[in-house]
């Protein structure tokens, strides 16, 4: 971690949630908490809290949750360095620079904002100027494009020399190794700097608060390659989070129905845009990531994948949809005619029969059963299996219940499968995806299964240790880590352990500082959120609290099973006797 602990809580201190998120969402008293409309997803009854008392913000709609600082992070597209920084400026805090390496000067981030600000405009003033710019500008122009969208994109034109943005950028008074980390420069063989971007029509990549952070760049003779040249990831830019446009369409999204249109390219999204189809944003040559789904969930309730038409029907590209079921977003395919883009097909057939392709957009669902009807028989028994077995796998995905259920009678309908059988396959399936991926997270045997929506007995146990002093000291006296099968528990466990041990006094809500893992602080925040009366808490201590002491005893009880069953192999009837007095020690204790 870069920053000390210290800071960070001191700049948490000065921050109050409350103060805070209400400069976001607008709040309402709702009993000892906070009440408002969720900002990360679309809904008209609230479900959002804010609980002062315990520094959290929790959305029993989306399951967002988390601290201040996630709750910047998330809002605002930031990195945890970034949210820092902000909250530390508006409490007045100055932060000792990161120690990452010492020509880490204070405000580095604002720094390459600045960088990438000027070379901004530094690049379309080129396209704009009469001479330099003129070849640019006509190849935008022949494209079918007019200069007022220029204008508003702030389209630039890098030309073909080789060292004009750096020595612009170096009379701004910015350093080499700056100018080198925000990847517009490199340095070449010869060890001289060089501008990245030559002989190139520019797209700026503008973030949420509608800063440039980036630039796609098109060779415009169709002679270079590769056609499209990207920044580089760079301290203020990482690709799996930003989406091109998205700080335009994010005005023009349609309240009653929100929804965005997904497409592949820069000029699709111009042409979109100039169309009138504005609720519109492109990726950035990359796969969609969660983060970027993530996104979108805050401003739209259902994207609409405007596919190439080459592409469209490869189930490859399906594969990667799955991501928007995780975050509950539903997913429309549209598909445009073999060879089109949106852009040729726009310019070709005109915005009616745009719209016409927009509401013949399947539903991924369907879409996805119908390449696998069409992949395999129905009719013979190996063909069901594949079928069923496939459309599963997405329906696993899916966290929304109703959803779920929709998917889940549709299939049975056109499978002529009874929805129950259906519905116990799907729930093996669940426990295998499940097991494997709490293998993944520990070694140990019998992993906790960890469902998404029930907190383990583990995560109840320390959320309770954290809110009162006497159930942590039971709980320190009376278990010890290697209790917890979930690493980040047991992490978690040691870490009380060890603050109980130096005696640093921390605050409660603190706790959550000393996370860095964004998920876990949801879970964590979500557990904590639970209001429960106080001898439901107790309740609740006690029953973790014996699971997991039975669940010790168990497991060793199992390792003296195969203790014993080793002895046996060997003959050693001296250390067989041992253990078996020793299990029977243990069972009648435990009885
Ligand atoms: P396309 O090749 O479909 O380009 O790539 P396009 O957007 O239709 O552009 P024109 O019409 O040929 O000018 C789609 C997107 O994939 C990324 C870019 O973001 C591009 O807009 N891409 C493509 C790259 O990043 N690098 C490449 O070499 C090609
Ligand atoms: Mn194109």
């Amino acid at each position: 971690m870069p920053y000390e602990e210290r800071i960070i809580d001191q700049v948490q201190s000065a921050n109050e949630i409350v103060e805070i998120l209400s400069q976001y969402v607008p709040l309402k008293k709702s009993g000892r908490n906070f009440k408002g409309l969720c900002p990360f997803h679309q809904e008209k009854t609230p479900s959002f809290m804010v609980h002062p008392e315990k520094q959290i913000f929790h959305c029993f709609g989306c399951g967002a949750g988390g601290d201040v600082f996630s709750f910047l992070m998330r809002y605002e597209n930031l990195s945890f360095p970034e949210a820092l920084r902000q909250l530390a400026e508006k409490a007045h805090i100055a932060l000792p620079e990161a120690s990452e390496g010492k020509g880490a000067k204070s405000g580095e981030t604002e720094q390459f904002y600045e960088i990438y600000r000027f070379a901004a405009e530094y690049y379309h003033q080129q396209f704009l100027d009469p001479q330099k710019g003129k070849q640019a500008r006509e190849y935008f122009l022949k494209r079918g494009f007019d200069m007022a969208l220029a204008g508003e994109f702030r389209i630039g034109w890098a030309s073909e020399r080789w060292q004009d943005l750096f020595i612009f950028l170096s009379k701004k008074g910015f350093s080499e190794a700056l100018l080198l980390k925000s990847g517009l420069v490199f340095q070449s063989a010869k060890r001289t700097l060089c501008d990245l971007f030559r002989a190139r029509l520019l797209f700026p990549i503008h973030n949420l608060q509608g800063k440039v952070v980036a630039f796609g760049g098109r060779v415009i003779d169709d002679q270079g390659s590769p056609k499209y040249l990207n920044s580089p990831e760079n301290p203020i830019f990482y690709k799996r989070r930003e989406l091109f446009g998205l700080n335009w369409a994010k005005k023009f999204i349609d309240r009653e129905h929100p929804r965005l249109l997904i497409v592949e390219g820069y000029f699709g999204f111009l042409r979109l845009y100039q169309a009138g189809f504005r609720a519109c944003v492109a990726t950035l040559g990359t796969s969609l990531t969660d983060s970027h789904v993530q996104l979108l969930h805050r401003f739209a309730e259902e994207a609409i994948m405007v596919y190439d038409g080459d592409k469209a029907g490869e189930s490859a590209s399906l594969r990667g949809l799955e991501v928007f079921l995780e975050e509950a977003v539903s997913v429309k395919i549209a598909r445009l005619p073999q060879g089109l883009d949106p852009d040729d097909f726009i310019q070709e057939k005109g915005k009616e029969a745009f719209q016409k392709i927009l509401a013949d957009a399947r539903d991924f669902m369907d879409y996805k059963l119908e390449i696998l009807l069409g992949r395999f028989n129905r009719s013979d028994s190996f063909g069901l299996m594949k079928i069923t077995q496939e459309f599963l796998e997405t329906l696993v995905k899916i966290k929304n219940p109703v959803l779920l259920g929709h998917s889940l009678r549709r299939l049975s309908a056109s499978l002529g499968v009874e929805e129950n059988s259906l519905r116990s396959e799907l729930e093996k399936l669940k426990r295998k995806v499940e097991g494997a991926a709490a293998g993944r997270l520990s070694q140990k045997k019998d992993p906790q299964p960890s469902s998404s929506l029930m907190p383990s007995d583990e995560m109840i146990l320390l959320a309770l240790a954290v809110e009162q002093n006497k159930w942590r000291a039971i709980l320190l006296e009376e278990l010890e880590a290697a209790d917890f099968t979930d690493p980040q528990l047991r992490a978690f466990f040691q870490m009380l352990r060890n603050l109980e041990e130096e005696r640093l006094p921390i605050h409660r809500y603190q706790i959550l500082n000393r996370l860095e893992d964004e998920q876990f602080k949801e879970k964590w925040a979500a557990v904590t959120a639970l209001d429960w009366a106080g001898e439901q808490q107790e309740k609740a201590f006690e029953d973790c609290l014996r699971k997991l002491k039975k669940k010790r005893i168990e497991r060793r009880l199992e390792n003296l099973r195969r203790e014993i069953a080793q002895a046996e192999r060997e003959g050693d009837l001296t250390r067989v006797d041992i253990y078996i007095k020793e299990y029977q020690d243990i069972w009648k204790e435990s009885k």
